[in-house]
């Protein structure tokens, strides 16, 4: 490279470890290899299905679409508005604006890049460890963090004290991330008890929550997994809510999400959404439209939204199923069947996770994360052996 490049003074930087995983584990050649790595849900065979819902609503789109035109910076509003009730409920204390994103990440970036043109000096308080691609925006964007543990690793358990010890140093004004469910890496989830008083704290110190509800419909069900973040956002003034359908209409690599701002004051809500279409012009312009107009077109048939939660409540019973067979399988790892979602996150250190890849070809974030989905009937065994042997230290 010549010192008069224009590149020249970047720093290089690490590839994304998590996504790094996709690769590595297609290039290995071992027959029996596992895939614990990336969020997307596996059936027993370990594979990611389009689902039924989806396909039929593509055919409708194929048929009946009558354009390709632009649909302006909101993206598909009836998208966006057959989504509230789902994730909001009946009743929404607040106005609510929403716009499309590309997936959960773009809702996030937005949403961060919102709060920090609003109140630069904002700190983020934010659960450790948290999905990766969170402190990787707020660093990216300069945003200050506290950090306080959400998950104590070696006992497998929810660290309440530490959110709410952390949350009574919190100023008016300061924001507060939280996963609505399914917690990506833990999947330890706050009670409906923990969620009030969430709530009330937010309530009496003017926080501003940012709600990361990736994953509605893979814990518990759609609206069990929605009620506690909905007392929370109930008890603020202001919040803002990063949405993704990625994984639950499977439709990852189309990228569905959204992001909803929403404010007890009319004109407020107003200011904010003039500052979210001017950032969403910038970053992407228009959201690519594919995937909303799929979820759309789902929701507004009633046989489509039913096959929908018919498919989505299947890929939920797998998952719980899984927890349950793993922790019989494992005895030390019974907590998990009080946890939900995709993910767990092992008692193992990152030199135990390179073992268990390098002799076992199980892969998993090196946090010793795991995606639960890509076990089978048929791995889980291998699986539960590898891991007990890792832990004992003995040669397996
Ligand atoms: C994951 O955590 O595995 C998914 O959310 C995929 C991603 O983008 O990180």
């Amino acid at each position: 490279m010549t010192s008069s490049s224009v590149f020249a003074g970047l720093s290089p930087q690490a590839p994304d470890a998590l996504l790094s995983l996709i690769g590595a584990y297609r290039r290995d050649p071992r027959a029996d290899k596992i895939d614990l790595g990336v969020g997307v849900f596996r059936d027993d065979l370990g594979a990611t299905p389009v689902m039924r819902a989806v396909k039929a609503a593509e055919q409708v789109l194929v048929n009946v679409q009558p354009s390709k035109a632009y649909l302006g910076p909101e993206g598909d509003i009836g998208y966006l508005d057959l989504l509230k009730p789902i994730i909001f409920g009946a009743d929404v204390s607040h106005e609510v604006f929403g716009v499309q994103t590309p997936g959960g990440t773009g809702a996030l970036r937005l949403g961060c890049e919102l709060l920090k043109a609003a109140k630069p000096d904002a700190r983020v308080f934010i659960g450790a460890p948290t999905w990766p691609n969170h402190t990787q925006i707020l660093d990216q964007l300069r945003l200050e963090t506290v950090t306080f543990r959400h998950y104590d690793q070696r006992a497998l358990r929810l660290d309440f004290d530490a959110l709410m010890t952390a949350l009574e140093t919190a100023r008016a004004g300061d924001i507060v991330l939280l996963h609505g469910c399914c917690h990506n890496p833990s999947g330890a989830d706050y009670d409906l008890a923990q969620w009030a008083a969430i709530a009330e704290t937010v309530a009496r110190k003017g926080l501003t929550p940012l709600i990361d509800l990736a994953y509605q419909g893979l814990g518990l069900g759609l609206e069990p997994d929605a009620v506690g973040m909905r007392l929370v956002l109930a008890a603020a003034d202001d919040a803002l809510l990063a949405y993704s359908c990625d994984k639950n209409f499977g439709l990852y690599r189309e990228r569905v999400g959204a992001l909803y701002a929403l404010s007890r004051d009319a004109d407020t809500l107003d200011l904010a959404a003039s500052n979210i279409r001017a950032l969403a012009r910038t970053n992407w312009s228009m959201p690519p439209d594919h995937g909303a107009a799929i979820v759309r077109v789902i929701l507004e048939s009633e046989a489509l939204t039913t096959q929908w939660k018919g498919e989505l409540e299947a890929m939920r019973t797998r998952v719980t199923d899984l927890r349950l067979r793993l922790a019989k399988a494992v005895p030390s790892l019974a907590p998990l069947v009080s946890q939900h979602g995709l993910f767990a996150l092992l008692p193992l250190a990152p030199a135990q996770v390179a073992r268990l890849r390098e002799d076992h070809a199980i892969y998993m974030a090196g946090s010793g994360r795991i995606n639960l989905a890509g076990l089978t009937v048929t791995n889980l065994d291998k699986f539960a052996r590898a891991y007990e042997a890792c832990l004992q230290g003995e040669p397996a």
